[in-house]
């Protein structure tokens, strides 16, 4: 960590950070980390030389190199930020942080849950920060339904309900639960405080590689509460929308609405089989719908600031290596149910 950067003006410790990976998502973290004044992005690495072309056309002042490896005896990076495909998330991060580096990893944090083990236990014993980009937790929508639930204002929490669907982009190395769930599962992981009990996943391929591009997952509690995903690459239509029902009131997130994204209905039913044993009685109660003002920060920002954050004031971050890790236990589970024709999986 540098200190007083600016000959004695400022004595505000300043982090240098490295970016490995400039391909689709790497440039909204080079912007994001750029705009944050206690950071200074001091190199950007990918395997690509056009890639590197596009860093030095846009950030005349920030190195780049081709070569990872010159990242880990360099002194002067304090952190390195990972935006690779999933499958180097473990091995670029397991050298970052032994080479005594903060570590922010993209979603998901790594391919399996044994790696994410290995990489928290060693950012653990070299007491760095290790991070996971859960950008949705950061987006004032999700903020809004955090806040909503936690106040009681839908009272008990009883389903949610996610659909992430569209004409995709066909990954090569992950299946379509592994590239669209990361998100809304660590928006439920944050929202819900409920270990999930075992998992049950339904995938198709339409793929010669056999990577599925549709997928259902059901996540099972064992309390009353239920979780349900529906992911595809294959779906004409864009649909983002998330339901969170409460015995009192639900939250609809639709994400496809420019302003007005989360809508509160005061709508529930209550079961009483008082007055017949026999009969259950259903009452319906449909109020009125109301839409909070939400912020316009740029989630991403905030995720940014906040890795920043842990590595300068030692705070706990939102998308810490828990929710990393919690997301991952659902989607390994989830790989193995649907490999094995939607059986059951418990989630240790
Ligand atoms: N948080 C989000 O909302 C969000 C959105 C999109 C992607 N992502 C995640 O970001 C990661 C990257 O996705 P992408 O869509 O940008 O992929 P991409 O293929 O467009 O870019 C990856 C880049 O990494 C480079 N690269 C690969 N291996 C490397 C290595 N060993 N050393 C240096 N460079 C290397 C490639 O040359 C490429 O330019 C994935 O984990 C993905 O899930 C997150």
């Amino acid at each position: 960590m540098a200190f007083g950067i600016f000959a004695g003006l400022n004595t505000q410790p300043m982090i240098n950070v490295a970016i490995v990976g400039f391909g689709y998502w790497g440039p909204n973290l080079v912007r994001n980390f750029s705009a944050i004044k206690d950071v200074r992005v001091k190199k950007v690495v990918d395997l690509r030389s056009e890639r590197l072309q596009a860093v030095q056309s846009n950030y005349p002042s920030v190195e780049v190199s081709n070569d990872v490896d010159s990242l880990w005896n360099d002194a002067t990076i304090d952190a390195v930020i990972i935006a690779t495909p999933v499958f180097t998330h473990y091995p670029l991060g397991k050298k970052a942080l032994e080479a005594g580096k903060h570590v922010l990893l993209e979603k998901p944090m790594t391919d399996t849950v044994e790696h994410a083990n290995e990489l928290i236990e060693l950012a653990l014993k070299k007491n760095k920060v290790l991070m996971v980009d859960h950008t949705f937790l950061y987006t004032p929508a999700v903020r809004k339904m955090k806040q909503l639930i936690d106040s009681g204002d839908i009272g008990a929490v009883r389903y949610f309900d996610s659909t992430r669907i569209n004409l995709g982009l066909i990954q090569q190395d992950v299946n379509v639960l592994w590239d669209l769930a990361p998100h809304d599962i660590s928006i439920l992981d944050y929202l819900v405080n409920e270990m999930p009990a075992s998992v049950n996943a339904r995938g198709v391929s339409h793929i010669h590689n056999g990577i599925e591009n549709i997928a259902y997952l059901t996540v099972n509690y064992t309390s009353n509460f239920l979780a349900h995903f529906n992911c595809s690459w294959s779906s004409p239509v864009k649909i983002r929308m998330m339901l969170v029902g409460g015995d009192k009131k639900m939250i609809v997130f639709n994400d496809m609405e420019p302003t007005e994204k989360i809508r509160l209905y005061d709508t529930a039913h209550s079961v009483s089989s008082e007055e017949d044993k026999r009969r259950v009685l259903v009452d319906y109660r449909v109020g009125d719908v109301y839409i909070p003002k939400l912020d316009s920060k740029e989630a991403l920002g905030g995720m940014a600031s906040d890795f920043v954050s842990a590595i300068l004031n030692g705070t706990t971050p939102i998308a810490s290596w828990k929710s990393g890790l919690n997301t991952i236990k659902i989607l390994e589970a989830a790989q193995q149910s649907i490999k094995q024709g939607g059986k059951e999986i418990n989630i240790a």
